[in-house]
């Protein structure tokens, strides 16, 4: 199978006043056409910049190293005219916050028919207006007419997400990336999204891209899992289940309580904190707060490695039961 997108090396940096913020390190990343994965760890371990530069649209106090490939284009050091060309018709995005995405002085047909006009060329009103209608039957609104004539506010936060989702889509894109789409939704609409992204992924054949902080939402919408912690990969494989985990960070993920019961949630944590991100000690990021951390861990930053087909970890001492 062909890999629609190819990541080496890539390195991220802030420049910010008191030094360096390491967003991204050395991060290697193949993902296959058609292929639904799922990028996971905690706030700030560099999710939103890897999404990012997959568009090449860093900060501007940005320093990045390193190749990013879609359909063997390289785009970090392309042209204006290529990463239009990229980022209209190879690849949708869909953020968090759908509400402040959307620009609020258009409608929403403003807004989407922008986009289809954008990738398609000029198009008679009529059938612009029905291309735009029916890419929000797609994304399963109701009430379309009058959502189409209304302003972002005038919306619902699922029917926002649902609104960003179709112009997402208006340019019928290979890669649709979602970063973190419904952690501003409650659950039932935020199953209600998730359902809707896998038909889509189903019905288009897309390479979905998904962002989460949460283990269990990326095991029921990937194939294959990319784990994350404070700027590198740590692991990535199929992973269904705790025991498929290698890596103790990930194993901790998997701990952390499902929704059923929200307020334990909030009391279920990692113990320790995420390690300045403007340093960059020669040991294993996680260690402190590894429970199973052992002495060589602390001296050496181990080095990212395949322990079998399809499955890569970053630790010395990878779980194996
Ligand atoms: N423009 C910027 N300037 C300086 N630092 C930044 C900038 N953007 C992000 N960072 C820092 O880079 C690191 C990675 O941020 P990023 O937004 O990629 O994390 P994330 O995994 O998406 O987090 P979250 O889950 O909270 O969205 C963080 O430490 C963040 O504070
Ligand atoms: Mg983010």
């Amino acid at each position: 199978m062909k890999n629609i997108i190819e990541i080496q090396n890539l390195t991220v940096e802030y420049k910010i006043k008191e030094g360096l913020v390491h967003a991204l390190t050395g991060v290697e990343l193949h993902i296959q056409k058609g292929e639904a994965i799922a990028i996971v760890g905690e706030s700030g371990c560099g999710k939103s910049t890897l999404a990012s530069a997959l568009i090449n649209l860093v900060a501007l106090n940005a320093v990045k190293s390193g190749t990013v490939k879609i359909n063997d284009m390289e785009i970090l050091s392309a042209g204006k005219k290529v990463l239009e060309n990229i980022r209209g018709k190879e690849i949708g995005i869909i953020f968090q916050e759908a509400g402040a995405a959307l620009n609020p002085v258009f409608t929403v047909k403003e807004q989407i028919e922008e986009t289809i006009t954008a990738h398609f060329g000029k198009l008679e009103k009529p059938e612009l207006e029905k291309r735009g209608l029916a890419l929000l039957e797609e994304t399963g609104l109701n009430d379309r007419e009058r959502i189409y004539k209304a302003y972002p506010h005038q919306l619902s936060g699922g029917q926002q997400q649902r609104v960003m989702i179709a112009i997402a889509l208006s340019c019928n894109p290979e890669i649709l990336i979602a970063d973190e789409p419904t952690t501003a939704l409650d659950v039932t609409v935020q199953a209600q999204i998730m359902a809707l992204l896998k038909k889509l992924k189903k019905d288009r054949n897309l390479t979905l891209i998904l962002i989460t902080h949460d283990l269990h939402l990326a095991v029921d919408m990937a194939q294959r899992i990319v784990v994350m912690y404070a700027g590198e990969i740590v692991e990535e494989g199929k992973i269904s289940q705790e025991k498929d985990a290698m890596h103790p960070y990930s194993r901790a993920l998997f701990e952390l309580i499902p929704d059923i019961n929200a307020e334990a949630r909030d009391f279920k944590i990692i113990p320790g904190e995420v390690p300045d991100m403007t340093t960059k000690e020669n040991k294993c990021r996680f260690f402190g707060r590894c429970a199973t951390a052992k002495p060589k861990c602390g001296t050496m930053h181990p080095e990212y490695e395949k322990v079998k087909e399809g499955h890569a970890v970053r630790c010395f001492y990878p779980v194996k039961d």
